[in-house]
């Protein structure tokens, strides 16, 4: 049967590559900064700290042994990362792009944990090892289904225990902007949010042995996302 997708993964990677390392770095590391913004990115900051302490109070409360080591998959500026090592954890921050690593390494380093995070330039769909927990915050957002299996495969075979995650659920709101998105010039929509169905995100939970033990939908001014929590069966 010949295989009818669109999707190039190595293209794909290659187009989030560069998007966070020029544009979407400034773009992104503004929102997680603490520089004046917009009300409409101040509310993405802000939804973006909420998710950040209920995915952190999840993983709180799953105990996990002293010194546990945390994956952090396409770490950003750190955020996550920085709080962990500044709790404990041993961390392995891995972002694609080598202009959001050496941020987090600074941020790291002015933070006095820059010995308790191993840093790499990575993908999530490379990134090797095996880890206590993984988490992996607003990245498979930029993967269509295809892209987010194969990801979500490779993240949930380097844990211990659970992967703590954000998707964008489909909704057909949200489809519809998509859609009238596709309008738009292609250098515009590098970084849409991409939805995910019930049935593709099953499908990636029956195809990995997971299943989900914690979900929550955060929406906040314009941060809309789904975080979940899922274990091997
Ligand atoms: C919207 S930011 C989220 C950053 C961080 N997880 C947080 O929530 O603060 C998305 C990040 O994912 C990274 N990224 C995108 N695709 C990736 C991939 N395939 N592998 C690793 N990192 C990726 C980007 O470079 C960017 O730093």
């Amino acid at each position: 049967m010949s295989n009818t997708s669109s999707f190039n993964a190595e293209e794909h990677q290659k187009m989030l590559r560069s998007y966070f390392n020029g544009n979407g770095f400034n773009r992104w590391s503004s929102i997680y900064g603490n520089e004046k913004l917009s009300t409409v990115r101040t509310t993405v900051r802000e939804g973006h700290a909420v998710m950040m302490d209920k995915a952190y109070e999840w993983l709180q409360k799953l105990n996990l042994p002293d010194n546990s080591t945390v994956l952090d998959a396409g770490c950003g500026t750190g955020l996550f990362s920085i709080r962990l090592a500044g709790n404990g954890y041993h961390v392995k921050a891995v972002d694609i792009a080598a202009q959001m690593v050496n941020k987090s390494r600074e941020e790291a380093k002015a933070k006095s944990v820059e010995d308790k995070i191993d840093f790499e330039v990575n993908t999530i769909e490379a990134v090797k090892g095996t880890y206590d927990a993984v988490v992996c915050f607003d990245v498979l957002i930029h993967y269509p289904a295809e892209g987010f299996i194969e990801a979500f495969k490779n993240l949930s075979g380097l844990t211990k225990g659970p992967i703590i995650f954000t998707y964008a659920p489909y909704n057909r709101i949200l489809a519809f902007q998509h859609w009238i998105g596709g309008f738009f010039p292609k250098k515009e929509r590098r970084t849409t949010i991409q939805m995910i169905t019930n049935e593709n995100m099953n499908r990636a939970m029956e195809e990995t042995g997971m299943v989900v033990k914690n979900s929550q939908k955060i929406s906040f001014g314009f941060y809309h996302t789904m975080l979940m929590h899922a274990e091997r069966k």
